[in-house]
């Protein structure tokens, strides 16, 4: 398969660094995405990628990055939402959601929305990560 662009959310970590790893190895251009400065640089050092930062918990955060894959990757072949989990005890963001439920469902969606020219353009998949929980509360 030729060379594709492909952006992985929630790369510093888990399932988004093994993918990382794994798809870079496999020739492919990988863009790591991640919370955290450390672990995400870390991540994209150890495959010679390019990192980008935000926390998906401040929309703010989510627009920036868009802001900044925008203007520095013309073509996007992969859109990988993989950054996620399950927050454990209530907790609202700053913009005023469940933290869980904006970092797995309104930040990708924002995300995927602020990237949707350069998406069409490049005639880009979309990966979206689910989960379920089933709370006996
Ligand atoms: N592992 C499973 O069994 C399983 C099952 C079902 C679904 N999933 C889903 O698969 C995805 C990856 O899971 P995983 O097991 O690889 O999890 P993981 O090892 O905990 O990695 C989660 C990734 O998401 C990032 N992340 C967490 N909170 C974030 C935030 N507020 N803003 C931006 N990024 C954030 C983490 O960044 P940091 O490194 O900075 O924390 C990390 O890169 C998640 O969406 C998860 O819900 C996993």
């Amino acid at each position: 398969m030729a060379q594709q662009t492909i952006i992985i959310t929630g790369a510093s970590d888990g399932i988004g660094a093994a993918a990382a790893h794994q798809l870079t190895e496999n020739g492919h251009k990988v863009i790591v995405v991640g919370r955290s400065p450390q672990k995400t640089a870390a991540v994209a050092g150890k495959i010679g990628a390019p990192f980008h930062v935000a926390d998906f918990a401040d929309l703010a955060q989510v627009r920036s990055l868009a802001s900044e894959l925008t203007a520095t990757y013309p073509r996007i072949d992969v859109l990988a939402n993989n950054a996620g989990g399950i927050f454990g005890d209530r907790e609202v963001t700053t913009d005023g959601y469940e933290k869980t439920f904006q970092v797995n469902h309104l930040a990708p969606f924002l995300l995927t929305y602020l990237l949707m020219a350069t998406l069409i353009e490049s005639n880009a998949k979309i990966i979206q990560t689910s989960s379920e929980v089933i709370s006996e509360k």
